[in-house]
């Protein structure tokens, strides 16, 4: 859906005062819109970027009305913004305004970055390249061939099991709700992937578990049986920020154990590259942030 072509969402915004004022300067304009997004670090990490790449941009965060994404998409792109990154929860809503969508896009069904232009609207999704690029390179963990359970089938999860699996995984899914893991699995069946409940893992090991539920967000458990771990495993959480019963309970079970502050650098560098075709160095930055 071109939400630009269509003629859909085009009557006047009132709900967010947005600077669409002609400047002289061409600084070109981005922007992260989230609901809540005053946590966001989004805006820093991109103001380190430009400044590291001698890039010309402007990065703020906006708070778009629940049911303002579309109205908020459209006057970005009018007032001249080159694009914006997306986050909950919109993600969704991004993936329908999008007039071209990129292959790992289609796959997650969620776009967590636009590129406006003349032409439309482009959507992606850089979830899982950062994933796959923080476990690769900041964990030195190469993918292929590794046994790898990703926990959770929510929304976190389908961003992921693409580029998990295309970085060469033989991925399990498990989930509190066995059949979300099951549907999720069955989207990819020329991959080598299962999907299934947590009690279905009794026996077996893996080199590499993710957790993408939102199980830490209350401090929950998640079930997951002793010795799941194989020798020199890494667990991976992709919250950051708080120690999850998920990362306490693979530090006791011997597994090394990743955040997923290095994810978030490194989705945002992959959304720099796509609106500018420079790559920034990452390592500098998360570890401004670990300090
Ligand atoms: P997100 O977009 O963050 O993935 P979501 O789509 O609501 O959020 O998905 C949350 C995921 O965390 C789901 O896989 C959920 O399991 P269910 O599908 O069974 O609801 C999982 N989850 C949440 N709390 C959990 C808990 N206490 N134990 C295990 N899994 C949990």
């Amino acid at each position: 859906m071109n939400l630009l072509n269509d003629g859909v969402l085009v009557s006047p915004v009132t709900m967010r005062a947005i600077d669409d004022t002609p400047r002289p300067k061409m600084t070109d304009r981005y922007a992260v819109i989230g609901n809540p997004i005053s946590h966001s670090k989004s805006p820093l990490i991109h103001a380190l970027f430009a400044t590291q790449t001698g890039q010309d941009i402007a990065y703020e965060a906006i708070e778009a009305p629940l049911d303002g994404f579309f109205d908020t998409i459209i006057r970005l792109h009018c007032a001249g913004y080159k694009g914006c990154n997306v986050t909950v929860p919109f993600k969704f809503d991004a993936y329908e305004s999008a007039s071209e969508l990129s292959e790992r896009a289609l796959s997650a069904q969620a776009v967590n970055t636009l590129k406006f232009s003349e032409d439309g609207i482009a959507g992606d999704n850089t979830d899982g390249a950062g994933l796959v690029r923080d476990i690769e390179q900041n964990c030195g963990v190469q993918l292929r061939g590794k046994r790898v359970l990703l926990m959770g089938a929510g929304g976190a999860s389908c961003g992921v099991v693409l580029p998990l699996l295309t970085a060469g995984a033989t991925l399990t899914i498990a989930n509190r709700t066995a059949q979300k893991a099951v549907d999720l699995a069955d989207k990819f069946l020329e991959f080598r992937i299962r999907g299934g409940s947590y009690d279905e893992l009794a026996g077996a090991q893996f080199d590499v578990i993710i957790n993408a539920t939102s199980a830490g967000l209350t401090d929950s458990e998640v079930p997951l049986p002793a010795g799941i771990f194989a020798a020199n495993a890494l667990a991976y959480d992709m919250m950051y920020g708080r120690e999850t019963p998920f990362m306490k309970f693979a530090r006791e079970q011997g597994a090394t154990v990743a955040d997923g502050l290095g994810m978030l650098v490194e989705q945002a560098a992959e959304a720099f590259y796509i609106w500018r075709g420079v790559r920034p160095l990452t390592a500098p930055v998360i570890t401004q942030f670990r300090l």
